[in-house]
This record gives structure tokens, sequence and C-alpha cells, in this order.
């Protein structure tokens, strides 16, 4: 293999390249029978550290789907991490013991210090409040798949922008993409952070920051919902506070455009009711269903196999 590619955040990749992803991810979508077996004798590690049913379950499957095996553990207290182990010291011997490593960590910048002692990729499953990049990506097949486009949307996040990952790594790329306006609907206790905002208005971006969903959901074209991170908190009582801020439901999307899309990257704890799923404007089933696809896509460009195989 040439130099090894790692994921750690969506800036790893040109755009080109993210929407080469979104592309491919749509082929495999389109005839997966076809990709079946182009990992054929591989092995994906997938180390979570933090609990995780759509990332884990997503890779897994991809993986299996291509025809690849996955080892790993999906909780930290079953590894030698309880007994002390450094991450370094982890990461070292997986390397030995497979091809392509996927991780999620409480800490920011975990994955990012295992590339110093890998060989072979790895990929940020979600690294505590700052980046998911793999996240992004199943974001933007999802838009592409509806909207038929990246760029050129009103975009509203609401909840937690503060702590919210997904967000982070998403307004970044969304604004790569040139979209040029975001609504950014939160309480004030749970902000996007400055220094992101700063960067986005540098690059040119509009922001505008309303407390109310209702004030601003007219103008939307895409609604990001996120869940208030409550193992993000110093302490219970902020999250009892804010944790039932935003509920969307059915009144609150009354008068939203009609091809307006809502997405949101699970779990959900309560702040999408039940009612809104069979409003043909959620879209949040399909995200995670697309997630394994692109996902997919990820993999075999990273491991330079199927549609990536080199000449
Ligand atoms: C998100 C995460 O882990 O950051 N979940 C996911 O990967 N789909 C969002 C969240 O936990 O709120």
């Amino acid at each position: 293999m040439s130099q090894v590619r790692h994921l750690i955040e969506p800036e790893d990749f040109t755009l080109e390249e993210l929407m080469q992803l979104v592309d491919t991810g749509l082929s495999i979508f389109e005839n997966p029978s076809q990709y079946r077996k182009v990992c054929d004798g591989k092995i994906m590690a997938s180390l979570f550290f933090e609990p995780s049913t759509r990332t884990k379950l997503s890779f897994d499957s991809a993986m299996m789907r291509l025809g690849g095996q996955v080892l790993g553990f999906s909780d930290a207290n079953t590894s030698s991490t309880a007994k002390g182990e450094s991450l370094a010291d982890t990461i070292k011997v997986v390397n030995d013991y497979s091809d392509l490593i996927v991780m999620r960590h409480p800490k920011e910048g975990a994955p990012k210090l295992a590339t110093h002692f890998a060989t072979i990729p790895v990929i940020n499953g979600g690294d505590g409040g700052h980046q998911h990049p793999t996240q992004t990506l199943t974001d933007l097949i999802t838009i592409k798949r509806f909207k038929g486009r990246l760029d050129n949307m009103k975009i509203g996040f609401c909840g937690d922008l503060k702590f919210g990952r997904t967000v982070h790594s998403l307004i970044r790329t969304l604004a790569r993409f040139g979209n040029k306006e975001f609504y950014l609907i939160s309480p004030d206790e749970l902000t996007l952070p400055v220094s992101l905002k700063r960067q986005l208005e540098k690059q040119g971006v509009k922001l505008i920051e309303v407390r109310y969903l209702e004030d601003v959901v007219e103008e939307l074209d895409m609604l990001y919902m996120t869940r208030i991170q409550k193992e993000r908190f110093f302490n219970e009582e902020d999250y009892v506070r804010l944790k039932n801020t935003y509920i969307l439901n059915r009144d609150k999307i009354r008068t939203a455009k009609e091809d307006l899309i809502i997405l949101h990257p699970l779990p959900r704890v309560n702040e999408i009711a039940i009612e809104v799923d069979t409003d043909p404007r959620a879209a949040y089933f399909e995200q995670s269903k697309m997630g394994v696809y692109v996902r997919m896509a990820l993999i075999c460009k990273l491991l330079e196999v199927g549609p990536y195989a080199r000449g």
C-alpha cells in the first residue's frame, strides 16, 4: 500500500475525495452485490471505548457486507484498558491483528494519537466533544440523496451545539462546500464554540444565532436536530435544566418548507416527537441506513480495494 491515509477529521480529505466517497456510497447502495467480496481476507478492528449503536454496528455491517471480518470490543472494561494499559500499547498490538482500525474514545485527540502508533489506517468514530467525521459522511450521503446537492442550502443546527461533535464536523464541511448561511438554534449555555464560530466567519459564512426554532423554521432547507450531550456535562443539574429545551413536533414544522429535510445523527432522547417520524420530511432513519453504504465506500478507499483498487 502507498502512504497510509487516516480519517481523523473531515479536513483530512479534499472536497473531491468527500464527493467521490458520497457518490461511491450511492453506487454501492444501488448495487451492493457487486461489492460482496472486495474485502475478502481483510480484518477491521473496532475499538469502542465509549458507547455506540449506529457507528459501531454500521461499520461492522459495512465490513461484513464487503466480505471482510471484524474483531474488537465495545466496552473498554472488557479490554486491557481496565488493567491500565495505555492507548499507545493497545494500538501497537491491534495494529498487528488487523488491516484497519475504527475507534471511538471519550478523550479529544485520542484517534490522532493512535495514528502515531499505527502503520494501518485509523478512522475516528468520535472523540469526546470534538469531531465525528464518519457521521459527516453519513450526513452528506443523505443530503445528496434527498436534496440532490450539497451546497446552496439554508441550514439550521438545533440543540447542543457546544458539545455535539457531529455538528462540529458537519458545519465545517458544509461551509467548505460553499454553504454561506447557518442558523444556530441553541440555549445560551450550549452555543457553538467561539473558536469554531470565528473560523467559520473568516471563511465568509454568516451565522445567525437564535434561541427559538419557531423563529426560523420557515427559512430552512435542512434542519439538523441534536441530542443534549448528557455525558459531557459537568453537573447533572445543568443537564436536567436543559434536556428538554427543544422538542420538535408536528406543530413546529407546520410552516416549514415542503422540501425541508430533517436530520438527526441519533440516538434521540426527547428532541423529536415520535409523531414526526411519519412526516415525509423526516429523514433520520434513512440517514442511519445510508451510514452503512458510505462507510463501505470509506473502507474501500482506505484499504485501496474494489472501486479504489490501484491500477
Ligand atoms: C452521535 C455521537 O456519537 O456523537 N451518535 C452517532 O454516532 N450517530 C450523536 C449523539 O450521540 O448524540
